[in-house]
């Protein structure tokens, strides 16, 4: 088992490793004195796991409840995260109870969200069962729902009491779902140094665990030095503003990692054209995704495109921030005014 602390106001560990399940109500009483445990989850992963995790969580003395939504994005609404809160008031989850997120990077922004609002906050902990929730939604306190303009509109930030990644949950998880997850490692690998020879050969069993802990890491350090996203935290969006574009071009028909995949050969190569990366460098980052077998190539049209992006929550007025290569291990934001977009996705291949 590998563990990373977040430093944060609040601190908590991630803890990553084979069977964590099982042993998930002993963890859990070690960092609360919460009676009752609420679960929230979707029912692709609750009906695998969902009762190891009450087992367990009574066996460590708490009460326990759950609330499971249909699977998938289109869940990630206003209307299932007000549906959990009432199912928490209708079990009299009270404040010095504990919220426990179980699933991927849906049932994770929910619950957390869920927890930040209930009764002005309550304590939760996050059990990630997808590649994607392990290394990045589950760590760093960012929790939303979606609003009919777009992704992630409404939120707040709430850290976790405890992070525990259990990899065994990922042999039920369908291959589409765990490549898709690669794309945020490989952004990562472009984040920092060293990370991007571990990622060739794929890596499983152990070598996944290291490069999870990696993974969590990196983000550790963008996430304390930065918690509220108002610096460079923005690096972690590498990939992310064309990608999230994509994403909405598809109707979310489109994994959001495959969209980063996108995002990311677009800016490499978008940087290469204007200098700031080499060529070999943004063909190191596209081979890449492609050892993986992620899209590389974007299915829509520049306008198309554009129209996204200016959605962008981190748009500011007339100008956009993109994060750019300019080398495997440094990035940067460039700041690039709206009338320059398209030449930029021209660049990145776009057509
Ligand atoms: N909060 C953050 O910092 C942050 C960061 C990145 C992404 N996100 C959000 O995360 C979401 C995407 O996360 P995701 O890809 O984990 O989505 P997800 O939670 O929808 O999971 C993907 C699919 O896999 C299924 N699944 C999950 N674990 C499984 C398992 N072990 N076995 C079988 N099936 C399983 C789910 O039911 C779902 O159908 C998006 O909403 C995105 O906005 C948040």
């Amino acid at each position: 088992m590998k563990t990373v602390h977040v430093n944060v106001s609040r601190g908590y560990d991630v803890r990553i490793g084979q069977g964590l399940l099982q042993d998930c109500g002993r963890a859990i009483r070690s960092v609360t004195d919460a009676s009752a445990a609420f679960i929230i989850s979707d029912e692709n992963v609750f009906v695998p796991y969902g009762r190891t995790v009450m087992e367990r969580l009574q066996g460590a003395g708490f009460l326990v409840d759950h609330y499971v939504f249909p699977h998938g994005e289109q869940s990630k609404n206003l209307r299932v995260w007000g549906d959990i809160l009432e199912a928490m008031c209708a079990a009299q989850v009270t404040r010095s109870d504990v919220v426990v997120a179980l699933g991927g990077g849906v049932p994770g922004d929910m619950a957390g969200f869920a927890a930040a609002a209930y009764q002005r906050g309550v304590d939760f902990v996050q059990l990630p069962t997808t590649l994607l929730a392990a290394v990045d939604s589950s760590v760093g306190g960012k929790t939303a729902v979606d609003l009919k303009g777009g992704k992630n509109l409404a939120g707040a930030f709430h850290q976790p009491l405890l992070v525990l990644c259990d990899t065994d949950t990922f042999r039920t998880l369908p291959d589409r779902e765990l490549t898709s997850g690669f794309a945020e490692v490989i952004k990562y690998a472009v984040l920092e140094d060293g990370l991007f020879s571990a990622l060739d050969p794929v890596p499983s069993g152990e070598a996944l665990e290291d490069v999870i802990a990696r993974c969590v890491s990196i983000k550790n350090d963008y996430v304390s030095a930065d918690e509220f996203d108002r610096g460079c935290r923005a690096l972690l969006n590498l990939g992310h503003t064309v990608g999230h574009a994509a994403e909405a071009c598809s109707g979310y028909r489109l994994l959001h990692g495959e969209a980063v995949a996108m995002g990311l050969a677009a800016i490499a190569r978008a940087s290469a054209v204007r200098g700031i990366c080499s060529a070999e460098t943004a063909d190191r980052i596209v081979a890449l995704l492609q050892r993986y077998n992620l899209p590389t190539e974007i299915p829509f049209s520049v306008p198309e495109l554009r129209r996204e992006m200016l959605r962008d929550k981190k748009r500011s007025g007339s100008e956009l921030n993109l994060i750019v290569p300019e080398a495997i291990g440094r990035c940067r934001t460039e700041t690039v005014p709206v009338g320059d977009l398209d030449a930029w996705l021209r660049d990145g291949g776009v057509s």
